[in-house]
């Protein structure tokens, strides 16, 4: 009956994206707090990258052949499947690194993905917040459009593969103020800033209802 939350930055307290899950957990739990919350980091907890490959390869073998590594990297794979499986709804925030998900998140979607059978929605139908943070801005007609390579993955991961009822929250230009090349951009980023708490805010009311409309389907 968990709320799983994951963040993935690697800026400790300076995290943008973490400041903005905060507000999106504040509701939710203001509105249902008897809810456990179940918290991984993989910014400051990172999943060994190694495990991937022998996850996947002593899932091709028989478990009498597979050796310690192996045992260990698929112990860890169905640990983090079955941590999606048993939440209720979820919370993830996941900035933008270089263009695309972080090393970190790409290792826990492949152990995720190792650890359950081909196909598994591990998050179908559950209510999930994906806040993201972007340094620069990448709409429509800005010099970088296109250029977000995370945000398109995220979806076709927590929707199309593991089936997620998906809200998004973003606020981009969080470098506004850090790097002076970006000072014409102030006001922009503020409002950008605004309105992502705001938005960050309702989602967590809304994940609320949603969390307890499936653990109560009669009430309505
Ligand atoms: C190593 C590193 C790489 C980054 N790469 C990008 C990038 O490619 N594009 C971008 O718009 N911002 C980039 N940023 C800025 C982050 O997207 C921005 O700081 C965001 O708020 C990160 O989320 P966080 O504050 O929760 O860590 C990068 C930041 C760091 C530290």
């Amino acid at each position: 009956m968990t709320l799983l939350r994951v963040d993935a930055s690697i800026q400790g307290d300076r995290s943008a994206s973490s400041a903005l899950a905060d507000l999106v957990l504040d509701d939710f739990v203001a509105a249902r707090p008897e809810v456990p919350v179940v918290r991984r980091h993989l910014g400051q907890d990172p999943l060994p990258a190694h495990a991937w490959q022998a996850a996947v390869t002593g899932g091709f073998i028989p478990e009498s052949d597979r050796t310690e590594t192996q045992h260990e990297a698929l112990e860890l794979a169905g640990r983090l499947a079955d941590e999606l499986r048993s939440a209720k709804s979820a919370l993830f925030a996941l900035p933008l690194y270089n263009f695309g998900v972080s090393q970190h998140v790409k290792t826990w979607i492949d152990l995720s993905l190792a650890g359950a059978a081909p196909g598994t929605r591990l998050l179908e139908g559950k209510p999930v917040v994906l806040v993201t943070t972007r340094g620069g801005a990448y709409g429509p007609g800005t010099p970088r459009e296109g250029w977000d390579h995370s945000t398109d993955y995220l979806r076709r991961i927590l929707v199309d593969i593991w089936g997620a009822d998906l809200t998004v929250v973003e606020r981009e230009f969080t470098l506004v103020g850090v790097n002076p090349a970006l000072d014409e951009f102030t006001e922009t980023a503020a409002l950008m800033r605004k309105n992502a708490e705001e938005a960050a805010a309702q989602a967590g009311a809304a994940l609320a209802d949603r969390h307890a409309a499936l653990l109560h389907p009669e009430r309505g």
